[in-house]
């Protein structure tokens, strides 16, 4: 597998990322190359820096003040901490789903439909409606909402609400998805049927995983990096991370020998 990966280009290329909070340092000069319509994994111990990582790579933590970003993240060769990077068509192209389902106080309907009406993507009703019919598809939440769309988002179950968190970033049509521990606030049924979904996003889309979880790390990703102290430690395709890692240090977390 390794021969054929090297032929395609990163979608996302991390350079000498540094970032602080203040004057703490969160991360240490992380290098990563995420390759396109693949999982990548973001695994380690609390408080080493995932959550952070994940939120440079839609520049989410320009809005925490006292937070710092020092290197460059080209998203296809275009580096979107230059000054004059478009952030509305950054946070388009690269979507964010949460650990805690976060729905909107509207309509199922509404839900999905916020970003293409900001984002002026359709020009008419009959297009809004096809696009929120697509996304709620593409996010397996269709056919148990259909009947429903005028009802509120919070009378969804968790499970649901978090595939209709999906199928709203799904709707503005980005490139990347971003899921900061989309299933651990789930039930293990309502968390299969994540899984299953990540399974069938990449054929289309480039996705990067937050989990604490090392059985669903190994099951959903291809590659997978090991966060410890604001370092990544070791990235790897995640059959070797999890069978024959490089570092002890790596070893020692996934056999959960470490807190
Ligand atoms: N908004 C913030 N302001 C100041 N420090 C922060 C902020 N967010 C995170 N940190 C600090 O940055 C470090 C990395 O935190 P981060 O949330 O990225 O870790 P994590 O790996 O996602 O942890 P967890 O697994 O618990 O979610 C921690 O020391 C944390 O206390
Ligand atoms: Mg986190």
């Amino acid at each position: 597998m390794a021969e054929i990966e090297k032929a395609i280009q990163p979608i996302i290329q991390v350079r000498n990322l540094n970032m602080f909070y203040g004057l703490t340092q969160a991360l240490i000069d992380i290098q990563m190359d995420i390759l396109p319509r693949h999982v990548t994994a973001l695994i380690g111990p609390s408080g080493c820096g995932k959550s952070t990582f994940l939120r440079c790579l839609n520049r989410m933590n320009d809005r925490i003040s006292g937070a710092i970003v020092r290197g460059e993240i080209f998203l296809e060769r275009t580096n979107i901490y230059s000054p004059d990077y478009d952030l509305a068509l950054l946070r388009q192209r690269v979507g964010m789903v949460f650990q805690k389902p976060n729905p909107f106080p509207q309509t199922i309907y509404d839900n999905v439909a916020f970003g293409p009406r900001v984002l002026g993507l359709v020009s008419n009703k009959i297009e809004l409606d096809d696009l929120i019919e697509k996304s709620l598809i593409q996010s397996a939440l269709w056919s148990d909402v259909k009947d429903h769309l005028k009802e509120d988002a919070f009378s969804l179950s968790l499970g649901q609400q978090q595939r209709l968190c999906i199928a709203r970033v799904l709707a503005v049509q980005p490139d990347v998805i971003l899921m900061d521990e989309p299933a651990s606030a789930l039930d293990p049924i309502a968390t299969q049927k994540i899984e299953d979904l990540i399974d069938e996003l990449k054929k289309q889309y480039t996705i990067v995983i937050v989990t604490h979880n090392m059985q669903q790390a190994a099951r959903v990703s291809d590659f997978t990096g090991f966060f410890w102290l604001g370092e990544l430690v070791e990235f790897s395709d995640t059959s070797k991370i999890f069978t024959q890692p490089d570092k002890e240090l790596t070893e020692t977390y996934i056999t959960g020998r470490m807190g």
